[in-house]
């Protein structure tokens, strides 16, 4: 990575503003339900606090409420388990101002050990249009901009793109740590490199397939994107989602993974089910024989073994998208098969990549994300990097 970090910052003396990504599930009560990615903005506040910086002021976005205040996207459950999981903090602080005299008067008072954590950025309407002014008045918050939100450096927003313009600007460790794994392994990939794209829809994948067929060694696709490219090669695929409006694209993407000497695999079997119900009747049927009234929900068990094989001579995996409806458990084998075959080439030495909201879930769900060389706390970033884009919350901090 050519971006310079905080380790590149004398830290003594100066205030840290950092964007976190603190976009967190929380349950109908307010209480966050998954902390992944508070616990991965850790390592770059504990380096922050421990270098002796003149406090740490946090600024992350919840949700989308849409540039107005709304208590049930305030940051105050997130500042609450912060405080749980970081100890070495003298203090952590909360703030209901974003900018203003108030959010500046809290970050003066700040002292070395000291966090302060700003209320959610976009309940200021000028946090997603990438207001000057606004990120103008974030930057009076500190004295030097670090970016640790890699899960959100896909928008150009006032705290994760524009404040970069007003203050020296460096990258956190998990920003560091993303765009080594994802963009070093498309940059530099080791061969056999296998990728496996799943997901309902081709429409939202063309551009990460597009770019990955210059670079991989083998794709395997699955999900309810599969289907389209089924029916595109004839097959009938009675009630299961399809794209028709895709037909085409899924035509094209075959011809020009062909010509670029991809080995592009499609499912050869399937569970398909009577209804779109975990209650649902199921069969496993070859994808030449799906009945008129019946649905897709999954790859099927002879689909597995071949990907599985795939995936066991690969060097380099990456994964993005569920293989099923994951959610309901009839139809989770498969996308539990790819988790479980990812695991076991991380454990015999090839780097392995799960990117992405869905797939990302299912690994948790499968107890297997500690296994996996790198799990990504980006679901839409990680697709952008994939897809070859230039995130803006990157490219806006200072070169080495
Ligand atoms: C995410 O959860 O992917 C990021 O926090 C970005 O959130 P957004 O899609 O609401 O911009």
């Amino acid at each position: 990575m050519n971006k310079k970090t905080v380790r590149d910052v004398e830290w003594a003396g100066k205030r840290a503003l950092v964007r976190v990504d603190f976009n967190v599930p929380q349950d109908e009560a307010g209480n966050v339900t998954d902390d992944t990615r508070i616990r991965a903005a850790l390592p770059t506040i504990r380096y922050l606090l421990e270098q002796g910086a003149n406090g740490v002021v946090l600024m992350s976005h919840l949700g989308r409420p849409k540039g107005k205040v709304n208590p049930k996207y305030s940051m105050r459950p997130v500042v609450e388990r912060l405080f749980e999981l970081l100890p070495e903090a003298q203090e952590v602080r909360k703030t209901e101002a974003i900018t203003g005299e108030a959010a500046e008067a809290a970050a003066a008072a700040l002292q070395p050990g000291v966090v302060l954590m700003l209320e959610n950025t976009r309940f200021d309407p000028r946090e997603e249009k990438n207001d000057p002014a606004m990120a103008e008045e974030l930057s009076r918050l500190g004295d030097v901009f670090v970016n640790d939100a890699f899960g959100a450096a896909h928008r150009a927003n006032a705290s994760t793109e524009g404040v970069a313009h007003f203050l020296p600007a460096v990258a956190g460790f998990l920003l560091e740590k993303e765009l080594e794994y994802i963009g070093g392994a498309l940059e530099h990939p080791k061969h056999p490199f296998v990728t496996i794209i799943g997901g309902a829809k081709i429409s939202d994948k063309i551009g990460v397939i597009e770019n990955l067929l210059g670079k991989v060694d083998a794709l395997l696709i699955g999900g309810g994107m599969a289907n389209t490219f089924l029916l595109a090669e004839g097959k009938a695929m009675g009630d299961s989602l399809v794209e028709q409006e895709s037909l085409a694209v899924a035509r094209d993407l075959i011809a020009k993974a062909r010509a670029a000497n991809v080995r592009l695999l499609l499912p050869v079997d399937a569970i398909i089910a009577d209804a779109f119900s975990a209650d649902a009747q199921t069969q496993v049927v070859s994808v030449d024989a799906v009945p008129a009234g019946w649905r897709v929900l999954d790859i099927g068990p002879a689909t597995v073994e071949q990907y599985r094989a795939e995936i066991a001579g690969a060097q380099l995996v990456i994964w993005n998208g569920p293989m099923g409806v994951f959610e309901m458990e009839p139809f989770a084998a498969g996308t539990r098969a790819i988790a479980s075959a990812m695991a076991d080439a991380a454990a015999r030495g090839a780097t392995t990549i799960v990117g992405g909201g869905d797939s990302v879930a299912a690994v948790e769900q499968a107890g297997l994300a500690e296994q996996m060389s790198h799990v990504s706390t980006g679901g839409g970033a990680s697709l952008e990097l994939l897809e070859g884009k230039i995130l803006p919350g990157v490219a806006a901090l200072q070169d080495k």
